[in-house]
């Protein structure tokens, strides 16, 4: 079972765990986070497996300070302005990313964009300690409501993980409203602590609502983000030109002569292959294939994330297809 310690001890145990790639559960304003490193595949593959989460949906990344912030995404004006009024706070801002800001890419599930929020008290001092930005979605198991205090989150998660850090019930309850700039208008993802009326007066103009095609959080699409190459599952053989994704200790037939190569796990750790997926199916979409055929991966535990986002990869293109 998890360890709970109240937010005034618990500072060096869990930088210690954070430091080793595992997870901690901390409180925010809003509600308790499952947090990870950002920087650290393993430790963000953690979050997913712990949360039990059948896809892999882009995570907020929390950071200590604006300096943090502007090393991580491209700050437009008006982005810039509702930082300033709102952050520390509930407000997450979803921004493109700076390149080469060292967020894994299974934080942002390989989007170019990235969500951004800097949360009050305890997570801000362990932030800036580990100095680093956390990943962390909320400290529920996945399809469960979002977590208030330390008990509901050791009750739901505590035998999978280490550490619950205990700072009471979260003052707000509710999660961070989320923002996205797009061109010079600002658009009302998830409406949370901060409401609508309030960002809109700081900007003083109306928020866009809903999707283009009523698409609220990415990864609803059967298709987001797929590479250039076409992907095909679960396959026992590799034909000519193709690429070759593999995972574990038994090859396709064939796989000598695959374009480009590259093995999820060698020891077909699922944990190791979450952490790998994104920058792996990049690699071999810039290697210029046509196809990239997909050795099969099993459905067990981060299995079942890994399949859903290869299939969702292999889907159709002209992504108007919803997620099922
Ligand atoms: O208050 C909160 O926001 C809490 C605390 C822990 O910070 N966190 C939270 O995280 O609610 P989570 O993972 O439960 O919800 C994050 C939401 C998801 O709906 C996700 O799709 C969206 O943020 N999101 C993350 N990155 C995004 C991106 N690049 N573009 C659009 N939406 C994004
Ligand atoms: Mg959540």
């Amino acid at each position: 079972m998890a360890e709970i310690l109240a937010v005034g001890e618990a500072l060096e145990r869990a930088l210690a765990l954070l430091q080793s790639g595992d997870v901690v559960a901390i409180p925010t304003e809003t509600v308790y986070g499952l947090a990870g490193d950002a920087t650290n595949g393993i430790g963000v593959a953690r979050i997913f497996e712990a949360k039990g989460r059948p896809r892999f949906n882009p995570l907020i990344a929390h950071v200590a300070d604006m300096a943090m912030a502007e090393r991580i995404a491209l700050f437009d004006p008006l982005s810039k302005k509702l930082a300033r009024a709102f952050w520390p706070g509930p407000l997450t801002l979803v921004l493109p990313q700076r390149p080469g800001n060292g967020i894994h890419p299974l934080v942002t599930a390989g989007l170019d964009t990235i969500a951004l929020r800097m949360p009050r008290g305890f997570g801000g001092d362990l932030i800036a300690r580990l100095g680093r930005p956390l990943a962390a979605p909320s400290a529920n198991s996945s399809g469960k409501i979002s977590a208030t205090t330390a008990q509901a989150v050791a009750a739901d998660l505590g035998a999978r993980i280490k550490l619950v850090v205990d700072g009471g019930a979260t003052p707000v309850g509710l999660e961070s409203t989320i923002v996205k700039a797009e061109g010079a208008r600002l658009r009302l993802l998830r409406p949370g602590g901060i409401a609508a009326e309030e960002i809109e007066a700081a900007i003083g103009m109306e928020l866009l609502r809903g999707g283009a095609a009523g698409v609220e959080a990415p990864g609803m699409l059967a298709s987001h983000y797929a590479p250039g190459a076409a992907m095909r599952l679960n396959a026992g053989t590799v034909n000519k030109g193709e690429a070759l994704l593999g995972f574990g200790s038994q090859r396709a037939e064939g796989w000598r002569h695959a374009a480009a190569f590259l093995n999820l796990s060698e020891t077909g750790d699922l944990r190791e292959a979450a952490s790998n997926l994104f920058a792996y199916m990049q690699d071999l979409d810039r290697s210029g294939v046509r196809t990239i055929a997909v050795e099969p991966v099993p459905f067990d535990g981060l299995g079942e994330a890994i399949n859903d986002r290869l299939s969702r990869a292999a889907a159709p293109r002209d992504n108007t297809q919803p997620a099922t």
